[in-house]
């Protein structure tokens, strides 16, 4: 029964071929890794397969791709002795079995060959050292030296060595436990909790770039408050986004208190991954609130405020995403829009007017389905009453909205009336009375003052001229 399932896990032809390299070249091969890990827990299938071979990965990975038909290239990874194919829509990886030994201040270890027990033994979870026999007399076999198996079954992530040395050979490995407890929704055992806590500091020799890649996947899981309590607890955050941990802690002054806007940021990335995978919107939910800790003051007669922390905290946004390494772009650029407009649909959902709609579709743009996720993902009062009236007035907002859209477009507002179109008026050269105008003309449609259009916005072109003391060119 067993067997049979362990050979399904085999069954794409690549595996065929790579047993048959593997007994022309005498060796022995295994399928090593996430592919096992994922197959076993039924994760859909994966796209990357890793072979470990007791011998040389390279000659392994060239033969193999001589005998597949498409006879695809090797990417050769010599420094690594690793080599890469691709085979229809499959990435495979080959690797001679190693040992390795680390040195402090480096990920890349002191690599010489080894049995397959030796690779097994330098993975990083018990749940990523499973592996698959693909050699022949053994095709299916499953060889599981750390019960991997039943920690699976148990969902626990557990090192195969003392985790203190784990984790300490290569610091990257405290993030992926983390990620992998918030993307499969495993314990990590204590121990490593612990060796963790103990060797947090040690992130700081990984590049920016494998951590932010860990902190997606963490933030694309269902529940990443799993992940980022994890990292807050033990010290990783700290390291690498203390704003957050800025957030923490609630101070009480005169018996007037505040909420801890870490955990309330936790829930509010929680609650906008039930609604969104985009991830960059679960960023702007995690970033949020960034402005607030810089920003807090108490007032005797108002208690505490946070202001303009949306505007604060926009700004703090591209430090944190240049300092992380991340792209500055379009993405950025997003996640800095979405903090700085998320307190906009609040105010209005205890007055809906319509010119409040309007401004808030013409600062939003397309992205104000987007604003309307986050803000009602911030929602976590405890409150039932509450919880139902701020949902409520949210959809009398998102109801307005289409309103007034679908009356009005201003959505990705432009000008009816343009700049040139004014010169021409009052012949004038250019000069600042244009762009006042023109700024008029859009605070009054923004206004209601007059409708999104033409003739309207010309007249009121003629008439704002006129105040302005210019002349109409016949
Ligand atoms: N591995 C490791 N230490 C690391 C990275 C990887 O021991 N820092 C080992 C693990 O056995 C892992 C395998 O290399 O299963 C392949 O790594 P990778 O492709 O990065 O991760 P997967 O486990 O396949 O999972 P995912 O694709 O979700 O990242």
């Amino acid at each position: 029964m067993q067997e049979q399932f362990y050979k399904e896990a085999l069954s794409a032809d690549i595996f065929k071929y790579i047993s048959e390299a593997t007994e022309e070249l005498q060796l022995e091969s295994y399928v090593i890794g996430g592919y096992v890990r994922d197959f076993i827990l039924q994760r859909g299938n994966a796209k990357d397969i890793d072979i470990v071979t007791v011998g040389s990965g390279i000659k392994l990975a060239q033969k193999v791709a001589d005998l597949l038909p498409n006879k695809p290239k090797v990417q050769v990874f010599k420094t690594y002795g690793t080599a890469m194919l691709r085979y229809q829509d499959i990435e495979v990886e080959f690797v001679g079995a190693r040992k390795e030994s680390y040195s402090e201040n480096s990920r890349n270890p002191e690599v010489s060959e080894g049995t397959l027990q030796d690779d097994q033994n330098r993975r990083d979870f018990t749940i990523n050292a499973l592996a698959l026999s693909i050699n022949k007399n053994s095709y299916g076999k499953l060889l599981d030296p750390f019960n991997g198996i039943q920690d699976l079954e148990n969902k626990i992530i557990r090192t195969p060595l003392d985790p203190d040395i784990t984790y300490s050979d290569d610091p990257l490995r405290m993030m992926r436990a983390i990620r992998f407890s918030s993307q499969l929704n495993f314990k990590i055992e204590d121990r490593s909790l612990q060796a963790i806590s103990k060797n947090s500091e040690r992130i700081d020799i990984i590049t920016k770039e494998r951590i932010v890649d860990e902190l997606n996947k963490i933030l694309a899981s269902d529940k990443p408050s799993i992940g980022f309590l994890h990292l807050e607890k033990t010290g990783l955050l700290e390291r690498i986004l203390p704003e957050l941990i800025a957030l923490k802690g609630v101070e009480e002054v005169e018996g007037q208190k505040h909420k801890d806007n870490f955990y309330h940021t936790l829930e509010v990335v929680d609650n906008i991954s039930e609604n969104t995978e985009d991830v960059w919107l679960r960023w702007a939910a995690l970033l949020h609130d960034i402005g607030k800790a810089p920003t807090k003051k108490f007032h005797k007669k108002n208690g505490w405020t946070f202001h303009s922390h949306e505007f604060v905290g926009s700004k703090m946004v591209f430090k944190l995403f240049k300092r992380l390494k991340m792209p500055l772009n379009n993405k950025m650029k997003f996640v800095q829009k979405m903090v700085l407009l998320s307190s906009r649909p609040i105010v209005l959902a205890s007055e809906v007017t319509d010119s409040a709609v309007r401004r808030l579709i013409f600062d939003a743009g397309d992205d104000i389905d987007s604003l309307m996720t986050l803000c009602e993902a911030d929602i976590t009062t405890k409150n039932p009453k509450k919880f139902k009236r701020y949902h409520k007035n949210f959809e009398l907002v998102r109801q307005k909205i289409k309103e007034v859209e679908e009356r009005d477009h201003v959505r990705n507002f432009q000008p009816p009336i343009t700049g040139e179109e004014i010169m021409e008026t009052f012949n004038l050269k250019p000069c600042r009375e244009i762009g006042q105008i023109k700024e008029a003309i859009k605070e009054a449609i923004l206004e209601g003052i007059i409708p999104n259009e033409y003739e309207a916005s010309y007249e009121f072109m003629v008439k704002k001229g006129e105040e302005l003391g210019l002349i109409i060119e016949q």
